[in-house]
């Protein structure tokens, strides 16, 4: 496995989150969570979480209520098409997937609402799959560690970014959940934007932004 996957691993277990009400291996949870946390934070989600899952606990449920009933108990998160896309995707996995959750990456990406890293997310998370994922911490976390100059949201950069990314998965899928944990937790919290904590980080030793004191320079910001 790659060094960079090794220690972030390691980071994960000494450091990283474990707590997490999603931290299971069930893709409708893992779906869920991944969709409330794209534009909402972690201790805002919680509740909402819950709540969601006790009124519609499996993807049959969620399917077959009324669209109301969803975005009532949606209220307040905001973003609203995330939960009118939750709903619409609920009613393709039963009608296009027998009612189970897709487990390959390329047909959990056909559902609305999720895009390549929330479907890497969800496969890696439920289902030990290799799939990288590639948010904006991610983003941040890669740019710096190999120096990869350019604006992110730029279409060259990003591709350079995901083989990047898919370069350095662990060899083991057991690994991935960990890993992909690991990532979340070390942009949220160490690489951060603005002041990036460089001595709690496990790969400070290689990363390039650090060695060349450009940290709060990459990612590049979007041009003007
Ligand atoms: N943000 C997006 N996905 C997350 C996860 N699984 N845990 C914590 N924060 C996240």
């Amino acid at each position: 496995m790659s060094r960079f996957a090794e220690r972030l691993i390691g980071w994960q277990r000494e450091h990283g989150r474990h707590d997490l009400p999603w931290q299971v291996a069930d893709a409708y949870r893992v779906w869920l969570s991944e969709i409330m946390l794209q534009q909402t934070q972690v201790t805002t989600v919680i509740d909402y979480y819950q709540r969601f899952l006790l009124r519609f606990p499996d993807i049959a449920s969620l399917a077959s209520a009324p669209l109301d009933d969803v975005l009532a108990l949606w209220s307040g998160l905001g973003y609203y098409t995330r939960a009118r896309n939750l709903h619409k995707a609920a009613q393709m996995v039963m009608t296009d997937f027998g009612g189970t959750f897709p487990r390959a990456p390329a047909e959990i990406e056909t559902l609305p609402g999720i895009g390549r890293s929330t479907a890497a997310a969800i496969a890696a998370f439920s289902f030990d799959t290799r799939s990288a994922i590639l948010d904006g911490n991610v983003k941040r976390v890669l740019a710096r560690w190999a120096g990869i100059d350019g604006f992110p949201g730029q279409k060259a950069i990003e591709n350079k970014l995901w083989t990047l990314a898919d370069s350095l998965l662990p060899a083991s899928g057991s690994d991935m959940p960990a890993y992909t944990q690991a990532q979340m937790d070390l942009g949220a919290t160490v690489c951060t934007p603005k002041k990036p904590a460089c001595l709690a980080c496990p790969v400070s030793d290689d990363c390039i932004a650090r060695m060349t004191g450009r940290q709060t320079e990459l990612p590049t910001p979007k041009p003007k």
